[in-house]
């Protein structure tokens, strides 16, 4: 348990970064917790990425969280990781141990599958295949969570095909790469539908997708939070699908890490969920 008399320091490291909702929710816990501590935003080039995790120890940090682009070389810093974090091939979350070693894991996984079985606790994943637009960080840790939770087909939808396929070589039969000009009919028969690019985020294009084919009883899950509604999104809610939005993913996410740095569960409470909310329509 975190010693109350000590300051606690932790933050995320990120190019750019100053847009990352972290310090705000990791803030919160400190306020709730009455504990004296700071969650940083911590701008660190690719470049620095090295000597900015070996400062950590000497800078009296208990860890750090690591957002685009740093969660696949981070992983070839950190002198160990879990087994999480090695079959998904990219860590977000770095804790400095009592020998200023330093332990990369992966939490994005426990976030997306929480905010899945809260967010629609009648989901199961017995009702059909799962499509997975995407093969980057994000969609590993997506398609780690789906194969955990016991999901048996796993249609990868990418843009890069050679992508898909080290993705699909990783994770074994169960995920099967569908080309990307197929993408439309492949919804046919889907339990869930989960979008990993960055497609549909503010400034970028949105997601080119019919939905025609998709079956209305699908849950459709984008992990963007920035619209909190995405046209894919309103397009299916339209339509009669259920929807999910990244947010949730974004708050569990965050939970591990505290359990790891400070032994203390932190809550997703709804006053939490409104702060962040407020601060995305601001
Ligand atoms: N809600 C959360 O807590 C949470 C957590 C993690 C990530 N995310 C979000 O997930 C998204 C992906 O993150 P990541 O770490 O996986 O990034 P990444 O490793 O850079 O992967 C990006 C993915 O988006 C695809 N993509 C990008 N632009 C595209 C385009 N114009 N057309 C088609 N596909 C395109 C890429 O396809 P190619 O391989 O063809 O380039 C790749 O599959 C980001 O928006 C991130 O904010 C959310």
């Amino acid at each position: 348990m975190a010693d109350s008399a000590t300051f606690l320091l932790a933050g995320v490291m990120g190019y750019p970064v100053m847009h990352s909702r972290s310090p705000m929710m990791h803030n919160f816990w400190f306020e709730k917790k009455m504990l004296n501590g700071r969650y940083l935003p911590l701008s660190i080039k690719p470049s620095n990425l090295e000597s900015g995790l070996r400062a950590l120890s000497s800078l009296g940090f208990s860890g750090c969280n690591l957002t685009i682009p740093h969660k696949e070389e981070a992983l070839k810093v950190v002198d160990d990781c879990d087994d999480v974090a090695r079959k998904i091939g990219a860590i977000n979350c770095i804790t400095v141990n009592p020998n200023n070693s330093l332990t990369g894991t992966n939490s994005d996984w426990y976030g997306f599958i929480t905010s899945l079985n809260e967010e629609h606790p009648n989901w199961n994943v017995e009702s059909g295949p799962v499509v997975v637009i995407g093969a980057g960080g994000a969609a590993r840790a997506v398609c780690y969570g789906l194969l955990n939770e016991g999901v048996s087909e796993i249609r990868l939808i990418n843009r890069t095909k050679e992508r898909a396929e080290v993705l699909v070589h990783d994770f074994g039969r169960v995920v099967t790469p569908v080309d990307w000009r197929l993408r439309h009919e492949a919804l046919s028969g889907t339990n869930l539908l989960v979008n990993t690019t960055s497609l549909g985020m503010v400034g970028q294009p949105s997601l080119d997708l019919c939905l025609d084919l998709l079956p209305t009883e699908s849950v459709v899950y984008d992990l963007v939070y920035t619209p909190l509604e995405t046209s894919l999104l309103f397009s299916a809610r339209s339509r009669g699908n259920k929807t999910i939005n990244g947010l949730g993913m974004l708050l569990h996410q965050a939970v591990p890490a505290w359990k790891s740095w400070f032994n203390i569960m932190p809550e997703v409470s709804d006053e939490l969920r409104q702060l962040i909310l407020n601060d995305i329509h601001k």
